[in-house]
């Protein structure tokens, strides 16, 4: 056999183990190593059964990720699938772990199924910008029946086993523990009942209706937002009510199209980078003792950091400026819980057990003396921050880890105004903080590796996605950002929509433009960093936002106002646009002397992507981040980049960065100032190479 894939036999029941670490992907030599296993299975005359099993921690979790694209080498998954199917003797999947996508494939190709109680099945390649190609989309409705295999194919989500075991996608659980022991005894029952060879081929998908399949259609093109494998996969069930074999050439047809398109390779790249992105240099250091963190400001930010650091397990001591604001701000972490109370993900009772064991609300510093880390979210002024840096400084335990949450200020100037800036960082949320899965881990010209570690352990502890960045003003997110509503407000100066533009940023992926954006955010924020900044400011930037400067001066700063670029008196969250920017921003126009001009959709998306792309490339280059695949992943979990095209960076490279850097050149020529080109981005086009070749690097 194989070095992957072993045959052994227990009895008269065979054993096929594949053993392919860190999760038996479905590489080529495991697929060669299992079509062998089975051909000695069925010319093997003292085996009665066959049982496949998962070494190590899980069952197959998928196909090889890191094989898509390339030349496919022989035996191919769909045939392997078949060719156990096929088998004319009983062949039992014994599962754990996550069989997931081409394994839980393989197991529906077995003619039994059993798993152990925390199994977790799930067809998920439709993140990956592709659907189940290995039988999947017709051997799934077949045991659990259409509507089942819809949800869980267009969501890609995991099942336990025991709601597998309800939709019939498992016979049995088993909790010996052992896996392999199991399968062995779950054959020797069926032979024993004298139960053999069951085809899931042989299956009548339950549910089929056109209307159900049209409904779905619809309904996954308003959610996709334009990826493609939500909507195509429910093509692909739809094909189950056919004899099998025509069933899996739909599946392959459209298996090919969404394989060929450049999304899966964007959702492909995605799914890398988040793993990659934890690889930092600070990574080989021990992370320190992570237990009890302290917070300081029980507004907006700290209650979000404060909610997800309780979901993480971990003790929460917030500390406000008096005791008024410490009741308030326990109340804003209650808010947060809300909506689990509401949706029944928690009790009211367990919200207020976990409140009473892991939570205090103080305006006391000295209730710090025992926390491992401090995240302070006090209000955005440097003065504030050094003075509550001071007292942490006085009360806060040797060796704990100091982190501000500032967005934009120097974690450099803050770390001096203490005695031990080798313990301080920057720790980066976005709102609400115990939503949103990006987490900024600012690494200060002291910071220690140990310290930074703790920063990623901590996103980790609370499922979020750490990306290491240097200091400068925004870090990563923020600076590229600004950029981009530059970009965006220079438009509107000159004669673009806000509307259009929200709608061409809509359409590119995005949840909302940045004028939606700005009024979900509070118009009132960037004023007050304008205001605040305007004394350092080269006049001879071009401002491009006296019209954002109107509307706050009349009050209109957006969602919390009921009004700001839309009109929010019928709905808190949406509504129409306000009638009066327009006319507003006319005026701004006349006053700059500008004659406005036409913008089309697609050069607004030209220069936004151009604006992105360029500062991106200079925070590269800047050793802010670390690598592109750094900017992708910041813009995917932080700023609703839309995933399939993979981030900023990646899509660049599939634009082409000649072509780009050639907008660039051309905008340039209007506004030398704001549309310099990055010194990286030349260098790439200059050397022909990509964003891509230096994530390797
Ligand atoms: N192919 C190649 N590599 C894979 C992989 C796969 N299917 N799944 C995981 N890996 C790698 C990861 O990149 C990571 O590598 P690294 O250590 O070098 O960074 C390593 O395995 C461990 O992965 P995680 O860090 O993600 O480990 P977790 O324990 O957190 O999660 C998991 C395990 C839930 C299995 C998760 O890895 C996962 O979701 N994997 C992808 C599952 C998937 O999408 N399967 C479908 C594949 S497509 C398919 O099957 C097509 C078929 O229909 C034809
Ligand atoms: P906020 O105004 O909602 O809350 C600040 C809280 O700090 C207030 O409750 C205030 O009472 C408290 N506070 C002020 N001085 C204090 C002191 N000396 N000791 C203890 N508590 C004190 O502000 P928000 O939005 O939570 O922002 C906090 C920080 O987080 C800022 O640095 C901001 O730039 C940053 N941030 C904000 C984001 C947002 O979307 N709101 C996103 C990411 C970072």
């Amino acid at each position: 056999m194989s070095d992957v894939v072993t045959y052994t036999r227990d009895g008269d029941i065979a054993v096929i183990a594949v053993n392919n670490p860190p999760v038996n992907a479905l590489s080529h030599a495991v697929r060669k190593g299992m079509q062998d296993a089975l051909r000695k299975f069925e010319s093997d005359p003292e085996a009665k059964a066959a049982v496949i099993v998962g070494e190590g921690r899980t069952f197959m979790a998928g196909a090889d990720i890191s094989e898509f694209g390339k030349p496919p080498q022989e035996p191919w998954l769909p045939e392997l699938v078949n060719e156990i199917e096929a088998c004319s003797k009983p062949v039992v999947a014994s599962l754990h772990g996550t069989p997931l996508g081409g394994g839980l494939e393989v197991a529906l190709g077995a003619h039994w199924r059993v798993a152990q109680p925390d199994t977790r099945v799930g067809l998920p390649e439709v993140h990956l910008g592709i659907l189940p190609g290995a039988g999947g989309t017709q051997r799934l409705p077949r045991v659990a029946g259409v509507e089942a295999a819809l949800d869980m194919i267009t969501s890609g989500r995991h099942v336990p086993a025991a709601e597998a075991l309800e939709k019939g996608i498992i016979d049995a659980i088993d909790d010996s523990g052992d896996p392999r022991a199991a399968g062995v005894a779950f054959a020797r029952k069926l032979l024993a009942e004298g139960k053999g060879v069951r085809r899931t081929g042989d299956m009548t998908a339950a549910g089929h209706d056109p209307a159900l399949f049209d409904a779905w259609r619809a309904e996954m093109k308003k959610k996709s937002r334009g990826q493609l494998s939500p909507v195509v996969c429910v093509d692909a069930v739809e094909a189950s009510n056919l004899p099998l074999p025509e069933g899996l050439k739909r599946e392959r047809e459209l298996f090919q199209k969404l394989h060929d398109d450049p999304q899966r390779a964007a959702l492909v790249h995605a799914f890398f980078a988040e793993r990659a992105v934890a690889k930092v240099p600070e990574a080989s250091a021990t992370p320190r003792k992570l237990e009890k963190i302290g917070i300081i400001g029980g507004g907006t930010m700290g209650a979000g950091i404060a909610a997800a650091a309780l979901q993480a397990g971990l003790k929460v001591v917030m500390v406000e400026r008096d005791a008024e604001a410490a009741a308030r701000g326990e109340q804003n972490v209650r808010r947060n819980f809300a909506s689990s109370v509401k949706k029944g993900r928690m009790t009211q009772e367990q919200l207020d057990a976990l409140l009473a064991a892991n939570f205090q609300a103080t305006d006391d510093y000295g209730a710090l003396s025992d926390v491992d880390l401090v995240i302070e979210a006090v209000f955005e002024t440097m003065a504030v921050k050094k003075e509550v840096f001071a007292k942490l400084d006085a009360v806060v335990p040797e060796g704990a880890v100091l982190a501000s949450n500032t967005s934009y200020l120097n974690i450099d100037e803050i770390a001096a105004c203490t005695r031990r800036p080798q313990d301080v960082i920057g720790l980066h949320f976005f709102s609400p903080a115990h939503i949103m899965r990006l987490l900024e881990v600012i690494v200060g010209e002291k910071s220690a590796p140990d310290a930074v570690a703790t920063g990623f352990l901590l996103a980790k502890k609370m499922k979020k996605v750490g990306v290491r960045c240097g200091v400068c003003d925004g870090f990563i997110g923020n600076r590229i950002l600004g950029s981009y509503m530059k970009a965006a407000n220079m438009m509107v100066e000159d004669g673009a929509s806000p509307y259009v533009i929200d709608e061409a940023v809509r359409e590119f992926g995005y949840p909302m433009g940045p004028f939606q954006m700005g009024d979900l955010a509070g118009l009132d924020i960037g004023y007050l960093s304008r205001r605040d900044r305007d004394a350092t400011r080269d006049p001879a930037d071009r401002y491009a936002a006296g019209f954002l400067d109107r509307m706050y001066e009349k009050g209109w700063i957006g969602q919390k106002a009921g009004m700001g670029f839309y009109d929010y008196s019928q709905n808190p969250r949406s509504g129409p646009p306000n009638p009066g920017v327009m006319p507003l921003i006319e005026e701004e126009r006349k006053k700059l002397g500008i004659t406005p001009r036409e913008f089309s959709k697609e050069e607004i998306m030209r220069r936004y992507v151009a604006a992105t792309v360029n500062e991106a490339a200079k925070v590269v280059g800047e050793g802010i981040a670390l690598r592109p695949l750094d900017v992708d992943m910041v813009s995917i979990f932080g700023y609703g980049y839309p995933r399939w095209r993979g981030g900023p960076m990646h899509y660049a490279d599939h634009v082409g960065l000649d072509r780009i850097l050639a907008d660039i050149r051309e905008f340039e020529k209007e506004d030398p100032r704001f549309w310099k080109p990055a010194p990286l981005l030349v260098e790439l086009v200059e050397s022909g190479r990509k964003f891509g070749d230096l994530n390797n690097a």
